[in-house]
């Protein structure tokens, strides 16, 4: 055989053998990603399950928050503010991820009860693969968190944890903390300037307005002066409060009073409010008689 030929034989089987492989290649990506898709469907089936069974509780069957906890199939977790806010600048599913698998032992301190901490590696009950199973069921709610024409409800945002000490809106400005002796309370507090009250009321550091703004899952903001008069007049347990009194008592002693959970609004379960219990130990006799005054503005 000349030389040429056996160089173009050559040169074609080297080309044919390219081309096979090519063409088991491409296959192999459809097959891959098909089989990927697989997997993750059944994934995202399985955090459903995890989701409905351990989650649910605090945040909502629908994702949807609750006072215990904030909504995930909610707008700002994916359209990428959330992660601004806490300055993540990782993916979402690695922060999603994260939260679930380290908690959030510290949130304890803005919120009824911390996130708990999930992932087996921090001595949480679940594997890692359970922790990315649950992770791509709330991811799942991507579509829809941010179908503008139908938005999803959100009953509870994120609730930015306050920074103490400086720049602390002067929440404590005499660092000592009012306590839980209602009367004690009642014989000491100063005037209360309303304007700051609402200021504080509103504010990150102490949440109140989260729950309480347009009665989103505890009772509505207007109207407190009025209801603490009703309730007063109504509840034997109450009979001979002052209106002070019941609000005083609903901060610092958020358990001693419940008021009743009306249908499928959760204000309390086993005796215990969803309202952080704390407050006797965040805020000093000023900022309460701050908060009761702007409270009774609320008629
Ligand atoms: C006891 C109530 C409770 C339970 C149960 C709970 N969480 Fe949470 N979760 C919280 C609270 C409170 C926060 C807010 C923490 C914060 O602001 O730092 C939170 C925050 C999160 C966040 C981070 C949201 C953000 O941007 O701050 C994710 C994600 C999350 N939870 C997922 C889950 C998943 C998934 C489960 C179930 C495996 C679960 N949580 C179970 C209370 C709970
Ligand atoms: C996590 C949600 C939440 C936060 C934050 C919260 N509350 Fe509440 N609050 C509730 C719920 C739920 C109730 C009703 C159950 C009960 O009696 O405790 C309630 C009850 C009250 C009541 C009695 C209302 C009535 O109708 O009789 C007052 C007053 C009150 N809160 C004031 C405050 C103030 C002031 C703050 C901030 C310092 C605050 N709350 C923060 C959830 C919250």
């Amino acid at each position: 055989m000349r030389m040429e030929t056996k160089i173009l034989i050559g040169i074609t089987g080297f080309f044919a053998i390219l081309l096979l492989v090519g063409w088991v290649a491409l296959n192999e990506t459809g097959r891959m990603s098909e089989f990927t898709s697989q997997y993750e469907a059944r994934s995202t089936e399985r955090g459903a399950t995890i989701f409905e069974s351990n989650c649910a509780s605090c945040h909502g069957l629908q994702g949807q928050g609750s006072g215990r906890a904030p909504a995930l199939n909610n707008p700002r977790l994916f359209d990428g503010a959330r992660l601004t806010e806490v300055g993540w600048t990782g993916t979402l599913f690695d922060y999603v991820a994260n939260a679930v698998a380290a908690g959030r032992p510290n949130s304890g301190a803005y919120w009824p009860q911390a996130m708990p901490t999930w992932g087996e590696e921090f001595g949480g009950p679940l594997r890692p693969d359970q922790v990315q199973d649950v992770t791509r069921f709330v991811l799942n709610w991507e579509t829809a968190a941010l179908d503008e024409a139908n938005p999803p409800t959100v009953v509870q945002d994120f609730i930015f944890p306050g920074i103490r000490g400086e720049g602390d809106l002067q929440i404590m400005a005499s660092g000592t903390p009012v306590g839980t002796n209602v009367q004690a309370i009642l014989a000491a507090l100063p005037p209360g300037d309303a304007a700051r009250g609402e200021t504080l009321y509103t504010a990150n550091e102490l949440g109140c307005s989260s729950c309480h703004l347009s009665g989103a899952v505890a009772p509505d903001t207007v109207g407190s002066f009025s209801r603490a008069q009703d309730r007063i007049a109504t509840v034997p347990a109450l009979q001979g409060y002052t209106v002070d009194q019941y609000l005083v008592e609903s901060i610092v002693q958020p358990n001693a009073y419940l008021v009743p959970n009306e249908g499928n609004r959760i204000f309390s379960t086993n005796g215990i409010s969803i309202m952080q219990q704390d407050y006797s130990a965040r805020i000093d006799l000023q900022d309460l008689a701050d908060l009761v005054a702007f409270l009774k503005t609320e008629g």
